[in-house]
């Protein structure tokens, strides 16, 4: 268990970490979903914690309850998690780990949708704003250290790394989500990060020693 470290490496730094999936309404009732718990994004907000930095918590709904010790902020949909990481800034650094839904209803309905004999709902979709591509690319005052994370399958260096060149920031954190890895909802992962350095591959550990080693390396950028 970590404490907040008032005088560790990252002390008077301000970090935002986003985490958790958001939800995307249909209707009063119903909402579009994806399978991130929050446990990477709550653990790496937990340990940059620990490294003594203020931490602003973007988070969606998550199965896991957030830290104690940094800023909480609740959201839904996307576009409420760009409007507080928007909020939130200027910050030292930007870790956006939630797995943010890539589309919302564009005709999400008000009342609540009923059936119809025969009929489906007729759902249009819209793509989100990115986040961390509008921070990556802000102009003025971009936090110096922006990373992203990946969770790919097949040719998972290869897709990462074109992720990091499209949205431009500075380090894109990769892992393999294929099912048969049982990273997707466990508690272990396996990462690859990657930057100007290159690709650089953890062995697999623990989610909270993967969060540990990345606050270390972050507190290592940032000083
Ligand atoms: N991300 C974001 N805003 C979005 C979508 C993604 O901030 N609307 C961030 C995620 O938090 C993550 C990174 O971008 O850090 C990569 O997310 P990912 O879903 O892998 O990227 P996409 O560009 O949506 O590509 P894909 O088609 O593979 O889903
Ligand atoms: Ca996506």
């Amino acid at each position: 268990v970590e404490t907040a470290l008032a005088d560790g490496p990252l002390k008077g730094k301000h970090v935002i970490v986003t985490s958790g999936p958001t939800h995307e309404p249909i209707d009063p009732v119903r909402y579009i979903a994806n399978r991130s718990s929050g446990a990477q994004g709550t653990a790496l907000a937990r340990a940059i914690s620990a490294q003594g930095a203020e931490v602003t918590f973007v988070t969606g709904p998550a199965d896991v309850s957030p830290p104690t010790g940094v800023k909480v902020v609740r959201v839904k949909t996307a576009k409420q998690m760009l409007d507080a990481v928007q909020d939130a800034l200027p910050a030292d650094a930007a870790v956006f780990a939630a797995a943010v839904a890539d589309w919302h209803v564009a005709n999400a309905s008000d009342s609540k949708m009923k059936k119809t004999k025969g009929g489906m709902p007729d759902l249009e979709f819209a793509e989100n704003p990115d986040i961390l591509a509008t921070v990556s690319q802000m102009t003025k005052g971009r936090p110096e250290l922006v990373v992203g994370f990946a969770a790919e399958t097949d040719d998972v260096i290869a897709h990462a790394t074109a992720k990091r060149d499209r949205k431009g920031c500075d380090w894109i954190v990769a892992n393999d989500v294929s099912p048969e890895t049982g990273i997707m909802g466990g508690d272990e992962n396996a990462v690859t990060v990657i930057s100007d350095a290159g690709a650089d591959s953890w062995p697999r550990m623990d989610k909270d020693t993967v969060a540990r080693q990345l606050a270390a390396k972050i507190a290592e950028a940032l000083t």
